[in-house]
Order: structure tokens, then sequence, then C-alpha cells
């Protein structure tokens, strides 16, 4: 899923229960991370199918070079925070 926090697009992913959050928006272009596709732990850009991997934001495959930004997660009383400097 996603959501902007002050002025931040941020994608939440649910990998088995266990939740990691990345930059909502693609390092190469204009694209929403949440509506890419997931694989394991990889999301496939929807726009270019650049890979990242979603634990560690790392740039995984062209054209995409430059990481995703990540974010700490936890959950509390069924509450999913994610941590926006
Ligand atoms: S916008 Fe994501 S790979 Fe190009």
């Amino acid at each position: 899923m996603r959501f902007t926090h002050g002025g931040k697009c941020i994608a939440v992913y649910n990998l088995s229960g266990s939740f990691y959050a990345t930059s909502g928006i693609c390092t190469h272009e204009h694209a929403f991370m949440s509506e890419g596709y997931i694989d394991g732990e990889t999301v496939e850009c929807p726009l270019h199918q650049g890979l990242f991997n979603i634990r560690t934001g790392a740039a995984l495959s062209p054209p995409v070079t430059k990481n995703l930004q990540t974010f700490k997660t936890k959950v509390e009383n069924g509450q999913v925070y994610v941590l926006v400097e």
C-alpha cells in the first residue's frame, strides 16, 4: 500500500506478516512502487520493470541503479508504524 507523510510518498509491503517500508516512488522515473509486482523479497517497478530488494531497498537490475530509501517499521496492537524522519 502507499501513503504520504510530510510530502514524502511511502510504500509499505507485507511479506508473509513482516512489514517493510521504502520510498514510494521509483528512483528511475515517477512510478508508484505500491503498484509494482512482488515476487518473494523483490518488487518490480510497474513502469520499466526495474527490480528492488524490499528489505534493503537495493537496486537489483537495470534500468534502476539507485537504491530505494528504506524506513524502519514496527507492529503494535495490530497497527503498523513507519518511522519517517
Ligand atoms: S520508473 Fe521504475 S524502472 Fe523506470
